[in-house]
Parts: C-alpha cells; sequence; structure tokens
C-alpha cells in the first residue's frame, strides 16, 4: 500500500468533532498578537544572540534577524493557511496527514521533535545559566559547580569537565509535573509575562543605549575570517556568510510563533486576524531584537561574548559594561528565568500533543495516548516527553540543541510551504478560512529563505538533521508503518 496513504478530510473532522467540541472563537487580533509574543521571546533572544554575534556576525546579527523574520512571515502565511482549512487544534504533523500522507506526516511529526523537544531542552539550559547568574550575582550564595551545570561535551577555562546539567533537568522535569496536573497558565499570567518579557526587551534597549560605543560596532560587518567552537568545528565569521550563519542561529528567537497559527480555529475573524495576528507578533518582535541585539553589540565586545559573557550573556554583559545599573542585571536576571519557564512549558504541551495524536494514529505506541484518570492529561506522553527533553538538557550543549532546533523547525516550515501549493492542486475546493496571498510566491519565497538559512547553519547541523531524519525512517518502517491504524483500517475492508 501507498507510502502516501492520507487521512481522509472527513476523518479529521470526526476527530474535530470529538475532541475539540465547543471550541469558542474568542480571539481578536490583538489577543493573538500577544499569543504570539508571549510564546516567542525567549532564549534565543537571551541567549543565542550573543551566541551568533560571537561565532558569525558580529554586529550584523541584526541583518541575521531581518533575513530570519522574513523567512517567519512566508512561512506563517502558509502554516496559518493549512490550520484555518484544517479545523482541528493541532500542528503541522495533522494538517500533512490528511495533505501530503502518512510518510510526509512522520517526518513532519519527527521533525517536530527537535523544534518543540530539543527547543524546550536548549531553553532549559538556557535557563540553567541564567539561575546560576541568580545564585551568583543577585543571591551572592555562590555557583553551582561547573561539572553539575555542563554537559559532558563542555570544558570551562579551568580545564573542569561537565558531567550533566542538572539545573536544564531540573526545571523541565518540574514544568512536566505541571502540565500533568493540568496547570494551564491563565490568560492573566500570560499578559503579566508578556509585559514583562517586553519591558525588559524596552528598558535594556532605552538604557543600554547610552553605553553604546562606536569601537564596539566597528566593522559593523566583519571582515570574512573562520571561527573555531569549543568542539573544534570552523566556520565563516563575518561577510555574507557570516550573516547568514547568525539568521539560522538567531531564528531560534522566532519559534513559537506558529502557536499563532495553530490558533486559527479560536479566531474571530481568521481572514483578517490571522494575518494581523502572525505577521504584528513577528514585527513586534523583529523590532524589538533588532534594536536589542544592536544595543547589546554596542556596550560590550565581541571578543566579551566569545569569554566571560558567553553564559547569561544579557545579564553579563549590562553587570560589566552597564556601571550603575546592577539592579538592571538582577531584575532581568529573575524576570528571564520566569519568562523562560512559560517558553517551556508552551513547548512541552506542544511536543506532546504532537505525540498523544501520533500515537492515536497509531504511528507511537497507543499507550501514550492513555489519559490520566483524576487529571485527564495525556500523562504517559508527558513522561515520555520528558524522559527525551531531559536527556538532551542534561547531556547536550545548549549551542548544538539550539542549532538542531532552528534546522529541524526550518525543514518543517519547508514542508508546510510546499504543503500549501500541494493542497490548493490537490483539494481545490476545500473550504479556507484563511488564503495564503499570492500562492505560490509567498510559499516559494518561503522555502527559498528557509532553505538559505539551513546553508547558513552549516554541515554539521545538516549532518545532525539527516542522522535524526534517518532514525526516524528506521523507527517508521520497523514500527509505525506495521501499527498505522489507517493502514490498518483500509486494509481490514478490502
Ligand atoms: N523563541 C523561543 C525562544 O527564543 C523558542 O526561547
Amino acid at each position: 500500500m501507498s507510502l502516501f496513504i492520507k487521512k481522509p478530510l472527513s476523518h479529521l473532522m470526526a476527530e474535530a468533532d470529538d475532541t475539540e467540541k465547543g471550541m469558542k472563537r474568542t480571539l481578536g487580533a490583538g489577543a493573538l498578537i500577544a499569543l504570539g509574543i508571549g510564546a516567542i521571546i525567549g532564549a534565543g533572544l537571551f541567549v543565542r544572540t550573543a551566541a551568533a554575534a560571537a561565532e558569525h556576525a558580529g554586529p550584523s546579527v541584526t541583518f541575521g534577524f531581518i533575513i530570519a523574520a522574513i523567512g517567519c512571515a512566508f512561512a506563517g502565511l502558509c502554516y496559518a493557511e493549512l490550520s484555518s482549512s484544517i479545523p482541528i487544534a493541532g500542528s503541522a504533523y495533522t494538517y500533512s496527514y490528511a495533505t501530503m500522507g502518512e510518510l510526509v506526516a512522520w517526518i513532519i511529526g519527527w521533525d517536530l521533535v527537535l523544534e518543540y523537544a530539543v527547543g524546550a531542552a536548549t531553553v532549559g539550559i538556557a535557563w540553567s545559566e541564567y539561575l546560576n547568574n541568580l545564585l551568583t550575582n543577585v543571591l551572592h550564595v555562590g555557583a553551582i559547580p561547573y561539572e553539575w551545570c555542563h554537559s559532558p561535551f563542555q570544558v570551562s577555562d579551568g580545564g573542569v569537565h561537565g558531567w550533566i546539567n542538572l539545573p536544564a533537568l531540573f526545571i523541565i522535569v518540574v514544568l512536566t509535573f505541571l502540565l500533568i496536573r493540568g496547570t494551564h497558565e491563565s490568560a492573566l499570567v500570560n499578559n503579566l509575562i508578556v509585559i514583562t518579557k517586553v519591558a525588559i526587551v524596552v528598558l535594556v534597549i532605552v538604557l543600554g543605549w547610552g553605553f553604546m560605543t562606536t569601537e564596539n560596532h566597528t566593522p559593523y560587518i566583519p571582515e570574512v575570517t573562520k571561527f573555531t567552537n569549543e568542539s573544534g568545528i570552523s566556520h565563516t565569521f563575518g561577510g555574507f556568510w557570516g550573516i547568514i550563519g547568525a539568521a539560522g542561529v538567531v531564528f531560534f528567537a522566532f519559534i513559537g510563533f506558529d502557536a499563532v497559527s495553530t490558533a486559527a480555529q479560536e479566531a474571530k475573524n481568521p481572514s483578517r486576524d490571522m494575518p494581523i495576528g502572525i505577521l504584528g507578533s513577528l514585527l513586534i518582535c523583529t523590532i524589538l531584537y533588532i534594536l536589542f541585539a544592536h544595543v547589546l553589540t554596542g556596550i560590550a565586545p565581541v571578543e566579551f561574548f566569545r569569554t566571560q559573557g558567553k553564559e547569561a550573556s544579557v545579564a553579563a554583559a549590562i553587570n560589566t559594561y552597564m556601571t550603575g545599573y546592577g539592579w538592571l542585571g538582577k531584575f532581568i536576571t529573575v524576570a528571564i528565568l520566569a519568562g523562560f519557564s512559560s517558553v517551556i512549558l508552551v513547548m512541552l504541551l506542544g511536543q506532546s500533543r504532537v505525540f498523544y495524536s501520533m500515537s492515536r494514529d497509531g504511528l507511537l505506541p497507543t499507550r501514550f495516548s492513555a489519559l490520566h484518570p483524576k487529571f485527564k492529561t495525556p500523562y504517559k506522553a508527558n513522561l515520555f516527553v520528558m524522559i527525551i527533553v531531559g536527556l538532551f538538557a542534561a547531556f547536550v550543549p545548549g549551542d548544538v540543541v539550539g542549532d538542531m532546533s532552528s534546522i529541524g523547525t526550518l525543514f518543517a516550515f519547508i514542508l508546510v510551504c510546499a504543503g500549501v501549493i500541494i493542497l490548493r492542486k490537490t483539494e481545490p475546493d476545500l473550504p479556507r478560512r484563511f488564503k495564503t496571498p499570492w500562492v505560490p510566491l509567498v510559499p516559494i519565497l518561503g522555502i527559498l529563505f528557509c532553505l538559505l538559512m539551513i546553508i547558513g547553519l552549516g554541515w554539521v547541523n545538516w549532518l545532525r538533521l539527516f542522522a535524526w531524519l534517518a532514525l526516524g525512517f528506521i523507527i517508521y518502517f520497523g514500527y509505525s508503518k506495521k501499527h498505522s491504524k489507517l493502514r490498518n483500517m483500509e486494509e481490514n475492508q478490502k
């Protein structure tokens, strides 16, 4: 039977009735923008920006943000069409099962593990950096020993080897148990976190502006040289490819904005509110990100972010270069810890939903779709996700998981853009509450921008993506294909 067996749309609609009963159309454009901002500002800005400047582009990391934002805008418009035509809360996995068939759906679902699970691990590791900063610079109780808060692949300047990142593991475990208990952030908490996050970004921009120096910004686009990271891997620093490499890295800062697209069924007026929600939150974040990156690279030299300012970089830069603003460094540390927790929560939730759907379809063991008898949450999926995310968070360096998450999400976006073009041909009459403008131009541009960033991330990351997909194929052909409910149902009907 074909690998491209498709879930009939009528099945999806029935599932939608089943699971999404009573979903109300309550979100206006403003609420969608808040949702987007709440989901995206996190480790990408507060940790990966400095890394992209240090390792790829210096101050011109700001151009990297522009390229990443353009790619996201095109892909976001495609995401919105898919999610508004198939009215089931879900993700690219669900949409692709109906449009491009089981194998592509599996690839996307497997790939989304990189976006959500590996992304959650990245933010968990960033949380660990800022926790250390809290203990050292705010509470003054001393740092956690290096070996207990770094992966075995990291070595300190003093030659100490990491063993395990315990704080990153800790936050993942705590948030998983919160999710299992069914704790959803209330709209109030979410709004408070959004306001706090935006406030700290604006404070850094406004207060840091006067501390920028021309030396730190000269040259704005560094000369092309080689940069060798701590694992001994070299790549281009500076010039055009430095900017593209930086775009791939800071793309992480935009991950999560697709949360807006998946809320299409809850939007009051999708055809008007979705583009405003997606493009609005992207635009606001992009402007904030560019200004923030401009200020950050203006107050500290690139060399700082390669050495003492490598971890908890924003607080480190403020404490070192913004004399008199110690309070800002402290405030930011506390706010960032709270802000990161909310991003991790959203990602863990997203991942467990994807696993839950895949297990209901039989592509993963059906026990993962069991609901907790009391809390009615997919607790087995949550625990399984916790183990995967926990392993990444505890034993892999933040740079590696951050770039893996970027490349995986970029690949998923490419498939989503292609999906829009395919679905327009194969299902021209499907009612679409939101239509991507200028098809196929917008999806094609989305594919090209995402591809450019994938190229910028370099061959080591291509290999990682390839290895991840190869592992996915082994699982699909070894397990999922045999256990697929849809496939077994169709075979029984013959
Ligand atoms: N965009 C999210 C972050 O930067 C994933 O943490």
